[in-house]
């Protein structure tokens, strides 16, 4: 078992290709969703050649999603076919000398409970606690490290809030809430079902981690904004989970891409995020517009050290077509990790977002955060300078030019 946990994180959906079974999927093909997943990366056929390639770029782990739909096509339909797949995805990174980090619940939902409500639905849970079973059966002698679910609080936001996520339907911060309350259970659950498979598993979830700041720090009001707004993104999450009090976390997986600098407003409580302000000059966006901030990952990191668990970085990266500008958002939030670690905090593992460039939602095709080029046209995956340069920080355990 490596020391430190240094590898690519990638989900199912995003990847795989074919995923006809889920909810995006039939989004996607209705016309509803901008654009189609369709084979994607076609990693569920080129997982030992992707494998190869992170083996060969220095990683010593790697994050993946299991896709419930392909498990459980048709409700109770349990495909024997996929789960020997997922055993054999497992099996093949094993022999490659990289530790499996196993997600269980990355944005997607098998369509026939979608139709029925999805999460919503009365008996979503029963449902969700029989396909973790399932997988705990076939998996938990080779994997370890989990994550249930991946970021609940950005889904919860984009499948009721801002509505462009499945089910596309109408906003209803009622229902965020109830998902939020649902997805929590959803993990105590896992957690339970996890345990009772092998007892030293290693469970957690991943949580979308911004640094938020107010964007006066001389306004009250523009305080007040910022530490409600950091209350209700990153704490309260945790509360509807029963965290800390509850004996359900191993550890927390920290997805950490930007800044969030807020300006009170008269409308919202949680103030609204400003872009243009008087720092302008000095602040710098990644092509989806997320504030590029390396010293806010040691911050994240710092805050979440007081709940007492380890911590894994489970995401980090950045869309861009500027290779110089991925490299030196790598360096610098390695740099901001290896600062964490430095000053004693239990992080055990750091994952980029992403292996190579991926269905990424409804930014599609062209937001490109891989290691490795994807040409769609051919599915040949092309590492950029980016994944030599992450090869050799892993060499350097983060360290780069600093040495040991
Ligand atoms: C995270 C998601 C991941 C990917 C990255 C860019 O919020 O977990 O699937 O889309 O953002």
């Amino acid at each position: 078992m490596p020391d430190f946990l240094w590898g690519a994180a990638t989900a199912a959906h995003q990847v795989e290709g074919g995923n006809r079974w889920n909810d995006w999927w039939a989004l996607e093909e209705s016309g509803r969703l901008p654009h189609r997943s369709g084979e994607a990366c076609r990693h569920y056929e080129l997982f030992e050649s992707d494998f190869d390639l992170a083996r060969s770029l220095g990683h010593n782990a790697h994050r993946l999603s299991i896709e419930w739909s392909r498990i459980e096509p048709e409700e109770g339909r349990w495909s024997e076919e996929t789960l020997a797949h997922y055993v054999a995805v497992i099996a093949a990174l094993r022999r490659r000398g990289l530790e499996p980090l196993v997600t269980l619940q990355h944005f997607t939902l098998p369509a026939w409970l979608a139709r029925r409500g999805g999460w919503l639905a009365a008996d979503a849970l029963p449902r969700f606690a029989r396909y973790v079973e399932v997988v705990s059966a076939a998996l938990t002698r080779e994997v370890r490290y989990w994550i249930t679910v991946n970021e609940p609080a950005v889904y919860a936001k984009h499948a009721f809030v801002t509505c462009d996520w499945p089910p596309c339907g109408k906003k209803s911060w009622i229902s965020a809430v109830r998902v939020l309350r649902v997805l929590g259970r959803a993990h105590v659950c896992a957690y339970a079902i996890l345990h009772q498979h092998r007892c030293d598993a290693m469970v957690g979830l991943a949580h979308s981690a911004p640094h938020i700041v107010p964007c006066n720090a001389a306004s009250v009001r523009d305080r007040m904004a910022a530490r409600l707004r950091d209350r209700a993104l990153n704490d309260i999450p945790f509360r509807l989970f029963g965290c800390p009090a509850r004996n359900v976390l191993d550890f927390i997986g920290v997805n950490y891409y930007a800044r969030q600098v807020v300006r009170a407003n008269g409308f919202s409580a949680f103030g609204v995020e400003c872009t243009a302000d008087h720092h302008e000059a000095t602040r710098h966006f990644s092509k989806l517009g997320w504030e590029v901030f390396p010293p806010g990952l040691a911050q994240t990191l710092r805050n979440f050290a007081r709940m007492g668990l380890p911590l894994l970085v489970t995401e980090n990266g950045i869309a861009t077509d500027d290779e110089a500008e991925r490299i030196q958002f790598l360096r610098d939030h390695v740099a901001s990790l290896r600062q964490a670690r430095d000053a004693g905090l239990d992080v055990r593992g750091y994952f980029w977002w992403t292996l190579m460039d991926n269905y990424e939602w409804t930014a599609g095709r062209e937001a490109r955060f891989g290691l490795c080029e994807t040409d769609y046209a051919t599915q040949s995956r092309r590492p950029r300078a980016a994944a030599f340069e992450f090869r050799w920080l892993i060499g350097t355990r983060g360290a780069g030019g600093d040495g040991q």
